[in-house]
């Protein structure tokens, strides 16, 4: 897929239909979710990511990460939602990591392990990941899946929160995504800024920014003399008709 890139204004107002259409897709999702909270109260079901690991394990191709990607989108579109990049903007994402040629690449938020994989698979050879994931039981699953693929050996993956674990961080990121919880967008790229881990040129990436309207992490990176900013249209994760979109800002370029 090419993506349709669209420059936006250096304001970050989104157009009003945009934000009213983003509530249904929040609203689907919350919905969604109670469904699947009651299911697995009430021990009818497992938790679903536990599903998804059990179906990997039975059904991929070692070493095959498409195979996993592809397990883990059906089951997103087939059975219950799953909060993954998805594969719409996941190739908007394997093709930013691809033009980047980044070669020390940082992950916030990491859930299943599905965008990890998919940078993993289309980062150059030489470069190196470093994923972040507050919660426990998904990064043991991710991690999981990651071996499954085969791609773990440029891979380390920490556990804890971003704002403990980011002041830790001893190297430069010429390549960022973020995609973990929506209130630390903005934080955590200012913290990023603050400990110099960003390396001029350094791309980050952001998804979710329409769906769940995150204007001042927005009004930030457009309004910054640091960043050039764009925003690339879309659709929320597998759904075909609840906007959303990433936005890509390039540091200090
Ligand atoms: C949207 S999911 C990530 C999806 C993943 N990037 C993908 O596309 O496959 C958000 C993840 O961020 C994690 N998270 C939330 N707050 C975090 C924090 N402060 N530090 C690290 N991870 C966090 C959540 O536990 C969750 O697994």
């Amino acid at each position: 897929m090419s993506p349709t890139k669209n420059k936006l204004n250096k304001k970050s107002k989104m157009p009003f239909n945009i934000n009213r259409k983003s509530i249904l897709g929040v609203l689907s999702l919350v919905y969604q979710e109670i469904i699947d909270s009651f299911l697995t109260k009430t021990k009818i079901k497992k938790p679903k990511e536990l599903e998804v690991l059990e179906l990997v394990k039975k059904k991929a191709i070692k070493n095959n990460p498409n195979s996993i990607l592809k397990i883990i989108d059906d089951y997103a579109y087939k059975s219950t939602f799953l909060m993954n990049i998805g594969d719409q903007k996941g190739e908007i994402l394997d093709k930013a990591i691809k033009d980047s040629r980044a070669t020390n690449i940082l992950e916030l938020g990491v859930y299943l392990g599905y965008s990890t994989i998919r940078i993993l698979s289309n980062m150059m050879d030489n470069s190196k990941l470093t994923s972040i994931e507050a919660n426990e039981k998904f990064a043991q699953i991710a991690k999981e899946h990651i071996e499954i693929s085969g791609l773990s050996k440029n891979h380390i993956l920490k556990i804890g929160k971003s704002s403990d674990l980011i002041p830790s961080l001893e190297e430069q990121y010429d390549f960022v995504f973020i995609d973990h919880w929506k209130d630390l967008y903005l934080k955590d790229l200012q913290l990023l800024e603050e400990f110099g881990l960003l390396k001029q040129g350094a791309w980050v990436f952001a998804d979710n920014v329409v769906l769940f309207n995150l204007e001042d992490y927005l009004d930030y990176v457009r309004s910054s003399p640091d960043f050039k900013s764009e925003f690339i249209p879309t659709m929320r994760e597998y759904s075909k008709s609840h906007p959303d979109g990433v936005e890509i800002s390039k540091y200090k370029l």
